[in-house]
């Protein structure tokens, strides 16, 4: 097959049901695919993809070919995610402190008491999973560390939505936009009246180190604190829901995998590691070729090229993973996936989101062992980057 016709199979409707089959197809063309009537380049394997993130003319900043007068550009802008060398330095060094894997030990006792009030209602109330575990859970913990005590559930996930759906691109002409303003002026609002109820009463938690920060005048402007509070709002709940759903359903669809965890605890943290590697849910994110050309093993990408790293098609890889669409706990080297991806912008929050998906194995094994999810139609939101899916029936009794 040609590759353009692969390539352009990778965006059309319906694709982020199973992308893996595409993914498949495409990389029969190479590790690194370029082309160049589409001035684009395709990363595929594990290498690629480390290498690319991993390469000084490798840039985050992609915001000069986005236009100026989109509100979502000056929303993006000023977030780390976008951001090089020092600039990104200064922007991930502010909020970096809380995310030690130190600082988040510390709050495992937190952790394992929510996720059991969770599980217990949904056990008692059935419904969608998501909407009782998969979402609250990440959400709640998030807001915790923001410093972020009450929270409108309803309202942070439609914000987090309209931010994913802003981020990612691919969607936006399906939404309304007037809407996503609408969210991202309502979240920017609270997050200015909290960040100013935190600098007066010096309170802690991630949002009112940013405001003392952005009180300074010199270390963040109120641009950069709102942006950098929305990305940890989105970037921080909205994939952990997709990785405990998507948990979820592959243990529902392996039962032997289930019933080794059960038989051995100790299997959690790797377990956790094949479901980053096996759900992935950032399936891409781009760079941009900058300053220089640049070489991997034969090819030259020419200054100005975007290059999408395919998290997901990388995690596949065959020639790093045996058997690769094999979901197996055991696997000794599931832990090199790039669900986090890697280099200067390694995920902020693995740290938690490793730690909520590990309690939340343990106590759905220690509590409901015998959970199921019915036969039933598995829609996945339409995005391109951040998959996962749009509900999920579960029995835990
Ligand atoms: C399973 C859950 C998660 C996955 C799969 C994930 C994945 C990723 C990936 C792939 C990136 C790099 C994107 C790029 O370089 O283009 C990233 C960056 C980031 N993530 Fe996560 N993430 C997860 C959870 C979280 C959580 C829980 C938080 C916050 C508490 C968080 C905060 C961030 C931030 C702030 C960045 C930007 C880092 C930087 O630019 O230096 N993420 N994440």
């Amino acid at each position: 097959m040609n590759i353009e016709t692969d390539l352009q199979a990778m965006f059309a409707p319906g694709f982020e049901v199973n992308p893996y089959i595409g993914y498949a197809q495409a990389r029969v063309h190479g590790d690194l695919v370029h082309v160049p009537s589409w001035n684009s380049a395709f990363a595929f394997s594990i290498e690629a993809v480390n290498a690319i993130f991993k390469h000084p003319n490798a840039s985050a900043d992609r915001m000069g070919q986005m236009d100026p007068n989109w509100f979502g550009t000056k929303l993006l802008q000023p977030m780390m995610l976008f951001h090089d060398a020092a600039s990104h330095m200064r922007l991930r060094g502010l909020v970096s402190q809380a995310f030690t894997p130190k600082a988040i030990a510390e709050t495992r006792d937190a952790i394992t008491v929510l996720t059991d009030e969770l599980l217990e209602f949904h056990a008692k109330n059935g419904g969608d999973f998501l909407t009782n575990v998969a979402v609250p859970l990440p959400m709640l913990v998030i807001a915790k560390l923001l410093g972020l005590e009450q929270v409108d559930r309803a309202a942070f996930r439609n914000w987090a939505d309209a931010l994913v759906v802003i981020l990612d691109g691919s969607t936006y002409n399906e939404n309304d936009p007037l809407k996503l303003e609408q969210h991202v002026a309502e979240m920017f609002t609270y997050f200015e009246k909290s960040a100013e109820m935190m600098k007066m009463t010096n309170a802690s938690g991630v949002l009112g180190a940013m405001a003392r920060a952005e009180a300074d005048g010199q270390r963040l402007s109120k641009e950069e604190l709102l942006a950098n509070a929305a990305l940890l709002l989105a970037a921080g709940f909205e994939t952990t829901t997709n990785l405990i759903a998507g948990a979820m359903l592959a243990f529902a669809q392996h039962p032997a995998q289930w019933q080794k965890l059960l038989e051995n605890p100790n299997l959690t943290v790797n377990a956790t590691e094949e479901c980053l590697r096996f759900v992935a849910p950032v399936q891409g994110t781009g760079r941009l070729v900058k300053n220089a050309p640049i070489e991997f093993r034969h090819q030259t990408l020419p200054v100005d090229l975007n290059v999408t790293l395919l998290l997901g098609a990388a995690n596949r890889d065959p020639k790093k993973f045996e058997n690769p669409d094999a979901f197996d706990i055991t696997r000794a080297n599931a832990k090199d996936h790039v669900a986090f991806a890697s280099g200067a912008h390694y995920c902020l929050g693995a740290p938690i989101a490793r730690l909520e998906t590990q309690v939340f194995l343990e106590r759905l094994a220690a509590q409901y062992p015998n959970f199921t999810v019915p036969e039933q139609h598995l829609a996945y939101r339409r995005n391109f980057s951040i998959r996962g899916l749009e509900k999920l029936r579960v029995n835990l009794a």
